[in-house]
């Protein structure tokens, strides 16, 4: 099942099926994602808002998903929560934005849903929209080396592939030198589990 099919399939039951993660592991993580960002922003596979209340005051907000029924949740979320934000159906692989368009660009939980052959071209094209000088946040997923931690995610994996399409073994850092970014940061905020990757175009 291609990606688009399984979040329009997932979207109604996302935040239910996410509850227990969103409390207790990605709510004090996404505050990290924005903490001195301004400007023009793009949440990138924004689904369905999960970010929204943690935007920094006075920036710009652009979302873009390839799902319909995900940013319908996340038209939903804005609204309750208040936020200004641009919402757009869009490939991040072929977005509509101009070059040099955003200050920065974050992405929650992204790249572990896209295939192996589509990093570097996502990567690819977040480099062509963000300023230089401008900076890329993701928060991504990595197999554990702990053999415990290892094998339970291995036994996490079916589920997590059928019902969200993602994987743990994507290692999108890999990809960003190629993609023309500068990789800045690149740290585990959960045991060696969940890690936050931060890059700048690189200069010319
Ligand atoms: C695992 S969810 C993460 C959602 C949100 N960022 C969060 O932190 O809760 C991945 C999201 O990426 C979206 N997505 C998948 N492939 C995409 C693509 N090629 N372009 C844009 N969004 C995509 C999915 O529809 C889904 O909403």
């Amino acid at each position: 099942m291609n990606r688009l099919a399984t979040y329009q399939r997932i979207a109604r039951w996302y935040d239910l099926l996410d509850a227990p993660f969103e409390r207790k592991r990605y709510q004090p993580l996404r505050p990290l994602l924005f903490a001195g960002l301004s400007g023009r922003i793009l949440d990138a596979g924004i689904g369905t808002g999960r970010n929204i209340s943690f935007y920094p005051g006075g920036s710009e907000m652009v979302g873009i998903d390839l799902s319909p029924a995900m940013l319908a949740r996340a038209t939903r979320r804005r609204d309750e929560v208040g936020r200004d934000v641009a919402l757009m159906e869009m490939d991040v692989m072929n977005t509509s934005f101009d070059d040099d368009s955003f200050d920065a660009v974050i992405s929650t939980f992204l790249f572990c849903v896209l295939a192996p052959e589509h990093q570097l071209p996502a990567l690819v094209e977040l480099a062509r929209i963000c300023k230089p000088g401008g900076e890329i946040r993701l928060l991504e997923y990595s197999y554990s080396k702990d053999p415990m931690k290892r094998f339970i995610m291995r036994l996490w994996a079916p589920w997590v592939r059928f019902a969200y399409g993602a994987a743990f073994d994507r290692n999108t850092h890999l990809y960003l030198e190629e993609a023309g970014w500068e990789e800045v940061e690149n740290r585990f905020l959960v045991d060696d589990i969940v890690r936050l990757i931060i890059a700048r175009p690189a200069s010319e």
